[in-house]
């Protein structure tokens, strides 16, 4: 579940000779809700007790609008990053008044000992924070100017694996661990997981460009790439940008048909809602078609785990994921031209949100592609049949390797 939220009075002592709550006030803020974060859980000695101080390394902070004396601001905070000695709160504040975002933060801590030298997060503070976002800690590449976090596993032929909207890397964790006699390479898009949030800069042939980047600078010449929905459009714009390096495609509840006029309006009110109302609010009104009904009963970790990553993408990579999803070519007419390149089709039997009838009539017109429909899964199939998942990818691997 989501941290506690705490409510915190805006003070006149705090505020500026405008009246509004002041910039460095606003810091100390952020900070006095993280200690009654601590003390509603694992209490305020927490790291005390640990003989560990989490120092800030970083911190970056955007003001969206104005509080006043007397405002009550809602604090909600989020892990975002999880490293053996560091980590990374992001925080948000909110009016209560009319749920307006006032500002949104992050903070980077490294945690030390007494002598000043990090040493590792203590593991009761972790499980209070919550899971482990990313499993691991990733590797960063910085390429087209953008630092991006990735995952790279294992030797051999290579395979890239691209998650959806608004997701991570770590939705192919299952696959990432088990897939051995390759490369597992699986990085988080520019604006999602652990990558960096530029403001602007986003479009499928953006995505595409940093994934060839990432490709040459791991020195990977031809790769299989498996795409998840979002990463499924990105993985048709890589077959038109470098079509000679891919050996292989899965293409995982994933359609080819550009957004209709519906769709396109739809992208619009859920980037404005996400400017109004944050990554939480495109969490909330996701998840009841992202997973399905049973996995949300089987699994209510899983459902809970998902939220949390759809929640802590940064608003901006949010808004960038939805115009390049909505000016996305139509992929249609790529698909009888793919019979050179295998192609395996996966979708969950309960997806809503790119149905099974699609992706059958998407790999009728791919000349030799083989569909799969995995019972019990919705719209994230590696994630929710996990093993399904990899004994098809592992089978289509064995044919084309
Ligand atoms: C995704 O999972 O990547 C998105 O739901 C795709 C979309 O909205 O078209």
């Amino acid at each position: 579940m989501p941290l506690p939220e705490i409510d915190l009075t805006v003070y006149p002592d705090e505020c500026d000779a405008f009246g509004h709550l002041n910039q460095a006030s606003f810091l100390a803020l952020f900070e006095r809700a993280r200690w009654e974060m601590l003390a509603r859980g694992p209490g305020m000695d927490v790291f005390t007790r640990h003989a560990t101080w989490p120092a800030v390394r970083k911190a970056t902070i955007e003001y969206s609008a104005a509080a006043y004396p007397g405002d009550v601001l809602r604090f909600s905070q989020m892990l975002v990053h999880h490293g053996r000695t560091s980590f990374t709160l992001r925080q948000q504040a909110r009016r209560v008044r009319d749920d307006a975002l006032t500002a949104t933060a992050e903070f980077l801590f490294v945690c030390i000992d007494a002598q000043g030298r990090p040493t590792q997060v203590p593991a009761e503070f972790t499980t209070f924070i919550g899971p482990r976002l990313s499993g691991a800690d990733a590797r960063r590449v910085t390429v087209n100017g953008v630092s991006l976090a990735l995952d790279v596993r294992g030797e051999g032929p290579a395979i890239l694996f691209v998650h959806g909207y608004p997701l991570a890397r770590s939705i192919w964790s299952n696959q990432m661990e088990a897939l051995d006699g390759w490369r597992r390479i699986a990085p988080d898009l520019r604006g999602m997981g652990e990558s960096e949030a530029p403001d602007l800069g986003y479009g499928m042939a953006t995505y595409a460009e940093d994934l060839i980047a990432i490709l040459d600078h791991l020195g990977v010449e031809r790769t299989v790439v498996a795409g998840l929905s979002m990463g499924g459009y990105v993985a048709f714009e890589l077959v038109r940008r470098c079509r000679a390096r891919i050996m292989g495609l899965v293409l995982v509840d994933t359609r080819a048909e550009a957004d209709s006029a519906d769709a396109r309006r739809r992208r619009e009110s859920a980037a404005q809602q996400a400017r109004e109302h944050g990554a939480a609010a495109i969490a909330d009104a996701m998840l009841p078609d992202m997973v399905a009904p049973g996995t949300k009963e089987r699994d209510p970790a899983l459902a809970d785990r998902v939220w949390r990553l759809m929640a802590a993408t940064p608003v901006p990579g949010i808004i960038g994921a939805l115009s390049a999803m909505r000016d996305r070519p139509d992929s249609t007419a790529l698909l009888p031209t793919l019979g050179d390149i295998p192609t395996l089709v996966l979708v969950g039997a309960e997806d809503r949100i790119t149905p099974p009838e699609g992706a059958r009539a998407m790999a009728d017109r791919i000349p030799g592609a083989h569909v799969v429909v995995v019972p019990g899964a919705g719209h994230l199939t590696p994630l929710e049949a996990p093993e399904a998942t990899t004994t098809e990818v592992r089978q289509f691997l064995a044919r084309i390797a």
